[in-house]
């Protein structure tokens, strides 16, 4: 595959981790934090970028923040790296639109949840405190719209009574994990 993928990353980085060990080209991994997944791509010898939020503002001035400056320089880091493809991988920053000025319908997301039920960063706990006795992980092209955008893959996970938030979710990452290497391979090999 010759197609350069980039991974973003915010947190303990077992998304990537499969990845790397699934023999998925990542040409970077970038954060925008210090984190796990920053170490995992560095012991794999894979080139990393930490492009950390608070440059942009967070507890500079009043805790505003400028998303729009910051994710002008992830796209910054992306070009200069001959980027193809981006996949989020717990990546915990909301984007603003320009990323997809360059990289609109190339940007994958992989969530903890089935589709359209569920957006937000508090999937797994809203399904649980829901009672919904099905959930799963979701893979689709990321748009503007916050965990919008063609689905391209999903996957069911039973909710075991008893579950908490963490055996939950590690259950769903559990499917996730092969799941989200899968389609950003055959996606990949489909794109010009
Ligand atoms: C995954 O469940 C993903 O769906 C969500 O964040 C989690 C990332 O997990 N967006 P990890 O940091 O790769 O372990």
């Amino acid at each position: 595959m010759n197609k350069r993928i980039a991974v973003l990353v915010s947190g303990t980085g077992s998304l990537l981790e499969a990845m790397i060990k699934d023999g998925l080209p990542i040409a970077l991994v970038l954060a925008d934090r210090d984190c796990r997944g920053l170490e995992i791509a560095k012991q794999a010898g894979i080139k990393t970028s930490l492009v950390s939020r608070q440059t942009y503002g967070f507890g500079i001035t009043n805790y505003s923040f400028y998303r729009e400056e910051f994710t002008e320089k992830i796209v910054e880091v992306l070009l200069k790296n001959d980027i193809h493809l981006v996949a989020m991988a717990g990546f915990m920053t909301i984007l603003a639109p320009v990323i997809f000025n360059y990289y609109d319908g190339r940007v994958l997301n992989s969530h903890p949840a089935l589709l359209p039920a569920f957006k937000g960063d508090k999937a797994v706990s809203d399904a649980l405190n829901f009672g919904v006795k099905v959930t799963g992980c979701t893979i689709h092209i990321a748009t503007e719209k916050l965990d919008e955008g063609r689905i391209l893959a999903q996957e069911p996970v039973f909710v075991q009574a008893g579950d908490t938030v963490e055996s939950l979710w590690e259950r769903i990452k559990q499917v996730e994990r092969p799941l989200y290497s899968r389609v950003i391979r055959e996606f990949a090999e489909s794109i010009s």
